[in-house]
Formats: structure tokens, C-alpha cells, sequence
């Protein structure tokens, strides 16, 4: 964990509290131990995507659908070491690794707010309706504005599965993104008539109410399914690794790879997301990982939502004869964008 915390592309923070004395830090960090002081917890975002472990972790959650989850966020915390008593935004599974843990959970109510440092947010103090020892293995659920409080009874290792919870305005600003993107929702407001009214500043509520409808049909398109899919492959803690450099393979040498019989890992913290197909009028089916788009014909959506599942792909092993020159293409994709690897 302390190795994670030194890359800049991974989120991560050490808290601290000595003597009612609050401390937050942003990782990077340089030195590690000079923020380690009094009560101490180290928060790393995403370990999902750089542990193996962390991911088959949380796969194990695969019970609830992958668009629903967003992270594995791990922390480490001395003895007597919490984050102080707080509400998330999100729904959490909190799982105890090494250590025992007290946690504290109340009932949503009203709160005093308190920041004892500007990063960090708490609340004075809460009724507990659960008060537990976790002891390694056991988890606790903890729903979004629950207060809560977990102290360290020892050095203690948590695994928390967090959930997504998107705000409108978030759904918003990102619906906005696609339809730029894709330079979609084009048509213009027209009338054929327009009412007179006494100023001509007023706008009539008939007015209103038609551009609201305009925007509710930009809702109503096929694009909105498939917007949310891409939305919500997208993993809001993970920030991705764009400078790191992928290795580029030409279809001839992913062709040579498959000819030496060489299986494709798929990478940690990959969870692609599909909206449901509908109709059978689609040519196309469309899945997505971590924002990026793929196609695949709509015959093939079977083997390749069976592939996608499949930790190491053999195409040999799985693809019928009629789809491989597609697979072949897909799979270069996906090698290039670094959602697979060869296992040499
Ligand atoms: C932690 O794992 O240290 C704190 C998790 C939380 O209370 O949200
Ligand atoms: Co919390």
C-alpha cells in the first residue's frame, strides 16, 4: 500500500489524529513516514485495478451488477486509528482484513457538521444502533448517510466496496460530454405561431413547457441507452493510466500470438458494461469499458458477452470458426487499449 501511495495516478490519503490534532494528506507521497504520526490511517482508492488480489476480491461481489460498484478502496490505520465520525455518499461493504475494528453505525438524522481540517468532513456526535467488533473476515454494511465510525482496535487492514451513486448533476454534465462528442441533438426550436402577449419580454408558459419538450425527446433516443452505458463503465475513483505507454500490436501479430496459442489476460478493475439489447432491429451491439466504445455485430453478441467474462480467452478454445476474423479485430482493440494482454 505504501508502494501504491508513491504513484501519481493512484488516489490516496494518510489521516492522521495526534492529540485531537487532525491531519489530511493527498498522496503521492515522498515520505511516508513523516505523515505517520499519533493515530494514522492510509486510504488507497482503486486497488482493484493494480492488485490481483483486490480485483478477484471484489468480484466476488459480482452479485450485484458491476455498473452499481465502483472501487476497492483499502486502508491501513494503527492502533486506536478511524477517520472520526462521518457520513459517505455512497452505500459500502466493509470488510475486515487483518485486525479487529469497533464500528459505530446510526440512523440518517440531523447532524452537526464539523471540518477539523478543510479535506476532511465529520460530525460531532450519533446515536450507534450497531456497535461491533469486526474480527477478520466479517463485513458490515454501511447505506449511503448512514453516520458511522470505525476505530482501530489494533493495526488493522479494511476492504470497502463502494457503491456508485451519481448525482443528476453528474448525469447531466456527462450526457452534455456524449451528445458534444458525437455532435448529436441537432434540431432547432421552431413555431408556426406565435402567441402576442403585453410585454414582449414574457415568455408564455406554453413557451416553457415546449422547450422542456424539446429537450425530454433528446431523452427519448436510442442514444440515452447507450449513453448510460458508457457512463457507467466508467469507474469514478479510477482516473486511468493515460501516459503509461501500451506496447501496439498489428493484427498479423495478434494473429501470431494466436497461432502460438498464447491465452489474453484481461487487465485488473475491467468491468465492461452493456445496455440490455431490446429489439432484434439493432445490427449492433455495443458494450463499454471504462468509456470507450466497442461494437460487435448483433449475431455475435453471445460469444462475445461470453469472452468478456472470461479471465484468460483462448480463441481456439472458444470462438466458433465464422466469427474469428471479427474476434481477431476486436481482440487488437482491446490489446491496444489495454484491457487485455498476452500471457507469454
Ligand atoms: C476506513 O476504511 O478507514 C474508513 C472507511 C469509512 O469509514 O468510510
Ligand atoms: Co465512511
Amino acid at each position: 500500500m505504501a508502494g501504491l501511495s508513491q504513484e501519481p495516478d493512484i488516489d490516496s490519503r494518510i489521516i492522521s489524529n495526534q492529540d485531537n490534532n487532525w491531519q489530511l494528506n493527498h498522496g503521492p507521497f515522498d515520505d511516508i513516514n513523516a505523515l505517520c504520526i499519533g493515530a494514522w490511517s492510509l486510504l488507497v482508492q482503486s486497488v482493484d485495478h493494480y492488485i490481483p488480489e483486490a480485483d478477484a476480491l471484489m468480484r466476488a461481489f459480482d452479485f450485484i451488477p458491476h455498473w452499481r460498484m465502483d472501487d476497492l478502496m483499502v486502508s491501513y490505520s494503527n492502533k486506536g486509528a478511524g477517520v472520526g465520525p462521518h457520513l459517505d455518499q455512497y452505500d459500502v461493504f466493509i470488510i475486515q482484513g487483518k485486525g479487529t475494528r469497533r464500528w459505530q453505525v446510526g440512523l440518517p438524522a440531523e447532524f452537526t457538521h464539523v471540518r477539523p481540517h478543510r479535506d476532511l468532513s465529520q460530525i460531532t456526535e450519533f446515536e450507534p444502533v450497531i456497535d461491533q467488533v469486526l474480527h477478520s473476515g466479517d463485513i458490515i454494511y454501511i447505506p449511503a448517510n448512514h453516520p458511522h465510525n470505525g476505530v482501530a482496535l489494533d493495526a488493522c487492514l479494511n476492504y470497502s466496496v463502494g457503491f456508485r451513486a451519481p448525482t443528476q448533476q453528474e448525469l447531466l454534465s456527462s450526457f452534455a460530454d456524449f451528445a458534444l462528442d458525437k455532435n448529436l441533438f441537432q434540431k432547432r426550436f421552431t413555431d408556426e405561431k406565435i402567441a402576442s402577449r403585453d410585454f414582449s419580454g414574457e415568455v408564455k408558459i406554453d413557451e416553457v413547457s415546449r422547450f422542456k419538450n424539446l429537450l425530454q425527446q433528446v431523452l427519448e433516443k436510442e442514444h440515452f441507452s447507450n449513453w448510460t452505458a458508457q457512463f457507467l463503465s466508467q469507474s469514478a475513483t479510477h482516473q486511468g493510466d493515460d501516459e503509461q505507454e501500451l506496447e501496439q500490436f498489428s493484427i498479423q501479430e495478434i494473429n501470431q500470438l494466436i497461432d502460438d496459442n498464447t491465452g489474453f489476460v484481461r487487465s485488473l478493475g475491467i468491468k465492461p458494461v452493456f445496455v440490455e439489447p431490446q429489439s432484434t432491429v439493432r445490427e449492433e451491439f455495443y458494450f463499454y469499458i471504462q468509456g470507450d466504445e466497442f461494437s460487435a455485430p448483433i449475431t455475435s453478441k453471445q460469444v462475445v458477452v461470453d469472452f468478456l467474462n472470461q479471465p484468460v480467452f483462448n480463441i481456439y478454445e472458444t470462438i466458433p470458426e465464422k466469427h474469428r476474423v471479427f474476434f481477431v479485430q476486436l481482440l487488437a482493440r482491446l490489446v491496444n487499449a489495454g484491457y487485455r494482454y498476452p500471457e507469454y
